[in-house]
């Protein structure tokens, strides 16, 4: 069975973009593959959080995970701070990585821009996460638009260590939505949805209630004009929305299009914002019965004790074949 792996930060709300760009998938692929989902607590702290947030929002991101339909029988779902292994491949995947590779990030030029003095950790971030991919030799990593160019390093890296050191080490490929890889800030296009705005109404949360989300919705910008037409170049704020409602309604673009053919954006978003609520009541209410339920530290504790024989079997074979003295 082909292997996958992805993570979400625990950095704040977890967004629509989240649940589009990233979870929908883990949720089909864990029917076809060898699944490990992670909630990435190493990568958060790469800016500063408050321990009781990060706390919160680590068991929360587990929470959601379950949710959203991933099988821990199926999946396994752990912490990335419970596999230290994550974090010793990290520093071989650092030692294997040039300046000018990590310079180039642009996930790192966003997060730096502006900053007085930037953390190091922000830096290497792309080095850890290729050790969480290589860790598992995983085939798909599914994840949104955005993290391509982390993905395109972590292949470099791959060849890198299989060329230097002839470890085998599989080149993972990016598993990328189609429509939704990239869900856009409610009140302005060009700019991700994401969890990081100070501005809650530019996101919607996957927790938010239904009626914050019908005013969210009914407050996004939408271009000039008053047509349904799916034009992310020519009509952004409401191609983005078509693309939302597709997701939610498991429908295509192009049955949204037709269906709204002749209305204008005032009926369209009135019904979007109920395709929204209806397809996050039954995951809300999943959610706070996983969290009463007492259920979430025993299921980590499986998902981590699963990927721990797989992740210590990879790191093993690369610190032999670096040269590493292996405890006898
Ligand atoms: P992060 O919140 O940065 O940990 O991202 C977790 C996953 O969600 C990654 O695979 C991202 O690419 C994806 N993601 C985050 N924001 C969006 C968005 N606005 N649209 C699509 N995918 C997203
Ligand atoms: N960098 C990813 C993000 O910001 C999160 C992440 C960390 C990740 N490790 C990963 C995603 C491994 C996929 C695979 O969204």
């Amino acid at each position: 069975m082909k292997r996958v792996l992805s993570g979400i930060q625990p950095s704040g709300q977890l967004t629509l973009g989240n649940y589009i760009g990233a979870m929908q998938n883990f949720v089909k692929l864990q029917e076809t593959h060898q699944c490990f989902f992670m909630i990435v607590d190493l990568h958060a702290i790469t800016l500063p959080q408050e321990p009781a947030a990060l706390r919160e929002q680590s068991e929360a991101v587990a929470a959601l995970f379950l949710a959203a339909g991933i099988d821990p029988a199926q999946a396994s779902v752990f912490m990335q701070s419970h596999v230290p292994e994550h974090a010793e491949l990290g520093w071989i995947m650092t030692t294997a990585s040039y300046m000018g590779e990590l310079e180039r990030m642009t996930q790192y030029k966003d997060k730096s821009a502006g900053k007085e003095s930037i953390p190091a950790g922000l830096f290497v971030y792309p080095t850890l996460m290729a050790a969480d991919i290589l860790i598992y030799n995983a085939d798909l990593v599914p994840v949104g638009d955005d993290q391509k160019q982390h993905l395109e390093l972590t292949r470099d890296l791959a060849q890198r260590m299989n060329q230097r050191y002839d470890t085998e080490l599989q080149v993972p490929d990016p598993y990328i939505p189609q429509t939704g890889a990239r869900i856009m800030s409610l009140d302005d296009a060009s700019k991700k949805m994401s969890k990081s705005n100070p501005n809650p109404a530019s996101y919607i949360a996957l927790l938010d209630e239904p009626d914050v989300i019908r005013k969210k919705i009914s407050r996004a910008t939408t271009d000039s004009g008053r047509e349904v037409r799916y034009d992310p170049s020519e009509k952004p704020e409401i191609s983005n929305l078509m693309a939302i409602y597709a997701h939610c309604a498991n429908m295509q673009v192009s049955d949204v299009e037709r269906a709204y053919e002749g209305q204008g954006y005032g009926a369209f978003k009135k019904d979007l914002a109920e395709r929204v609520v209806e397809a996050l009541e039954p995951l809300q209410a999943r959610y706070h019965d996983i969290r009463q339920s007492g259920e979430l530290h025993g299921i980590l504790r499986k998902g981590a004790a699963e990927a721990r024989e797989v992740a210590s079997t990879t790191l093993r074979h690369i610190k032999d074949k670096m040269g590493f003295v292996l405890p006898q």
